[in-house]
């Protein structure tokens, strides 16, 4: 009897401790946020197209690319759902975009918002 009792309290315990940043998160804030300190390291797959003086990229030709410092995160959030989900195309955004979690996105987009706007390079 004793055991039983004992590892449902633990499994309890364990289940609140499981919900509660869940609960804690939902409570606090009005909608999620990212860090931009967690972005920063979740850019470099980005960074070789979006990073560039000028704003291209030069595999397999040299093409445009958006600029997306300085966007704002919801914006850069809304794309990224929309490459992922299907909703918009382009080869490397589709795949890039179907690796990144809700909170990868959140993160990259607050990384992306502070950092400067720079002025494309003719
Ligand atoms: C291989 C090059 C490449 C890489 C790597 C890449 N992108 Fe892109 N990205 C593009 C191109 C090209 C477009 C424009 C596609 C289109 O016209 O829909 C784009 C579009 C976007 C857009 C939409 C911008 C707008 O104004 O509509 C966002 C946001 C974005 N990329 C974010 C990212 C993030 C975040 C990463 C890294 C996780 C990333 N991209 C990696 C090439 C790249």
């Amino acid at each position: 009897m004793t055991p039983i009792v004992t590892r449902l309290t633990l499994l309890t315990a364990l289940a609140v401790v499981a919900l509660a940043p869940t609960w804690a998160a939902a409570q606090s804030a009005p909608a999620p946020t990212g860090d931009p300190l967690k972005g920063a390291q979740k850019v470099q797959m980005c960074q070789g197209c979006h990073g560039i003086v000028g704003w291209r990229t030069a595999y397999p030709e040299v093409y445009r690319v958006p600029k997306i410092a300085g966007q704002h995160p919801p914006y850069i959030v809304a794309a990224l759902k929309e490459y992922r989900e299907g909703q918009r195309h382009h080869p490397s955004m589709d795949a890039i975009a179907a690796s990144l979690t809700d909170q990868d996105m959140l993160d990259i987009a607050a990384y992306y918002s502070q950092s400067p706007l720079q002025t494309a390079v003719k």
